[in-house]
């Protein structure tokens, strides 16, 4: 990147003649990139701290736009390219980035004000058209102006007449300035409302495990996009089920109330295509081990998948508390070619975007698929919350850690989806029974799992797991809903 920045310099001295002869002006070269690419978000009401929408705000902070656009800060997209196009894409241009340049070093003129473009037409209702159903928090939550960041799960009671077929949700904040996150869960157990109601306080803190485990739709951070699902494919939405918002609050500097609002998007048929998750390493990383020493510049798990019938990818989205770093997951196709999912270089806790590809990635059979996540828990870390650092374990709390990267899949024909399902469920709890294996002596917890499973399943007492009682271990950890 910084090659092609020198190259653009070069043929921006070799034109200049050129360029004096037609200045970059504001209204006609900067307000078109700024306006399409910056104003959705640094505008009034929006989670950007201040608006961009004209000459003078513009101007006032030209030569930081220049900083944060040169070094890709903004717009904040924290997917590597080099692999299979995502929609909307937030991503300059070098040249986009080089007229910004060009402009803040030439004294931000404003130009005839004649030609500049009007502000783009920002959607004012749901991005997605008319919601089926929108749902909002009981009770606004109090945020304190400052303080350390808060994570809390508000319940919504559905009350649907039927099962219904979910394709989308979007999300609103009623204070974009202090949600970083919600993600959303469904419990048809019950037990989220019980945790609302043990205290006054709008929701609860902790969410039950299970539920963590098993409803989870998908989220909204900070400048996410809306997603339908493809074409036939949708979730399932049952009747009896709360919606649950998982919601982490940063201070913003001055008290805040939020009752955020979602919009539900149903499908009017059933689903004709099942779509499957899978995440590499499985449950956030719960059973990997998870263990990085204070100072510890790189540490890294990985996992793999081998994908039994052909399938579609169509969603991606990586997860990790501020400790991670790169997130990387990559497939080897059936004749060996490399084909990058996702890469994630300079993680941003800030920022969980979920990337929907452009189109259809097909994986045949016999595509392996590997992930990687890196964490950097030395203080070189900017975003490291322990100075100095800390040993960090895997971990509910923001400053635990946890990591993985998850990919949706289809079957290309539905008559594998079965197929399909089962090899994610075998490969979660091979890959559990692995990583246990590999890491159990690195921890206290680890050691006493480890005796206990040698007790049960070590069946021969010759100190190993041999094929058949690994076999055992698979069926007693499907027994335990893994
Ligand atoms: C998806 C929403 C979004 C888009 C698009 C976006 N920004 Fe931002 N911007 C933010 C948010 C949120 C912050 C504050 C949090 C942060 O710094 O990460 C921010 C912060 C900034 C800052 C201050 C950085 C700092 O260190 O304090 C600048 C300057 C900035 N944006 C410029 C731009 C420019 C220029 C563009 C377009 C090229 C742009 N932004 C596009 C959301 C956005």
């Amino acid at each position: 990147m910084r090659h092609s920045i020198v190259l653009f310099a070069l043929v921006a001295g070799v034109t200049s003649p050129m360029l004096e002869a037609e200045p970059v002006t504001f209204t006609e070269h900067v307000a078109p990139i700024i306006f399409n690419n910056c104003t959705d978000c640094h505008r009034p009401g929006q989670g950007a701290p201040f608006s961009l929408t004209n000459f003078e705000e513009v101007r006032k902070r030209g030569k930081f736009i220049v900083d944060v656009t040169a070094d890709r800060y903004m717009p904040p997209w924290h997917a590597a390219s080099g692999g299979p196009a995502f929609k909307d894409e937030r991503r300059l241009t070098e040249a986009q980035i080089e007229t910004l340049r060009q402009w803040v070093a030439s004294e931000m003129p404003e130009g005839d004000p004649t030609k500049l473009p009007s502000l783009p037409n920002f959607p004012e209702g749901w991005r997605l058209g008319t919601p089926d159903m929108v749902i909002e928090m009981s009770e606004a939550f109090d945020i304190p102006a400052d303080g350390p960041d808060i994570y809390r799960n508000f319940v919504v009671t559905l009350a649907l007449p039927e099962d219904k077929w979910l394709k989308a949700i979007d999300f609103r904040p009623s204070a974009p300035a202090v949600v970083h996150h919600s993600l959303f869960f469904l419990d048809e157990t019950g037990e989220a409302r019980k945790r609302d109601a043990e205290d006054d306080t709008p929701g609860f803190r902790r969410m039950p495990q299970r539920l963590e485990r098993s409803g989870h739709l998908g989220g909204w951070a900070l400048g996410g996009n809306a997603l339908m699902l493809p074409d036939g494919m949708a979730d399932k939405l049952p009747r009896n089920a709360d919606f649950v918002f998982s919601t982490h609050f940063h201070p913003s500097g001055k008290p805040e109330k939020e009752k955020s609002v979602a919009a539900l998007y149903f499908s009017d048929e059933p689903p004709t295509r099942r779509h499957s998750k899978v995440q590499l390493p499985p449950l956030f990383g719960a059973l990997a081990a998870i263990d990085i020493p204070a100072g510890e510049k790189r540490y890294s798990k990985t996992d793999y998948f081998d994908v039994p019938v052909d399938v579609h990818a169509f969603l991606i989205g990586a997860h990790a508390h501020y400790l991670g770093k790169e997130m990387t997951m990559k497939a080897t196709l059936p004749g060996g070619e490399l084909l990058q999912l996702l890469r994630v270089d300079e993680w941003d806790f800030a920022w969980q975007e979920q990337y929907a590809y452009k189109e259809f990635v097909l994986l045949p059979k016999g595509t392996r698929i590997d992930s990687e996540i890196v964490w950097d828990n030395s203080s070189e870390n900017p975003r490291n919350p322990a100075n100095p650092p800390k040993r960090t374990k895997w971990g509910l709390e923001s400053t635990d850690e946890m990591g993985s990267i998850t990919i949706a899949l289809s079957a290309v024909d539905q008559a594998d989806s079965e197929a399909l399902e089962a090899a994610i469920g075998e490969h979660r709890r091979e890959s559990a029974l692995r990583t246990f294996l590999a890491n159990a002596d690195q921890s206290e917890e680890g050691r006493g799992w480890m005796q206990r499973a040698r007790t049960m399943f070590d069946q021969d007492k010759n100190g190993q797991f041999d094929p058949e009682e690994r076999k055992l271990i698979r069926e007693f950890l499907k027994g335990m809903g893994l």
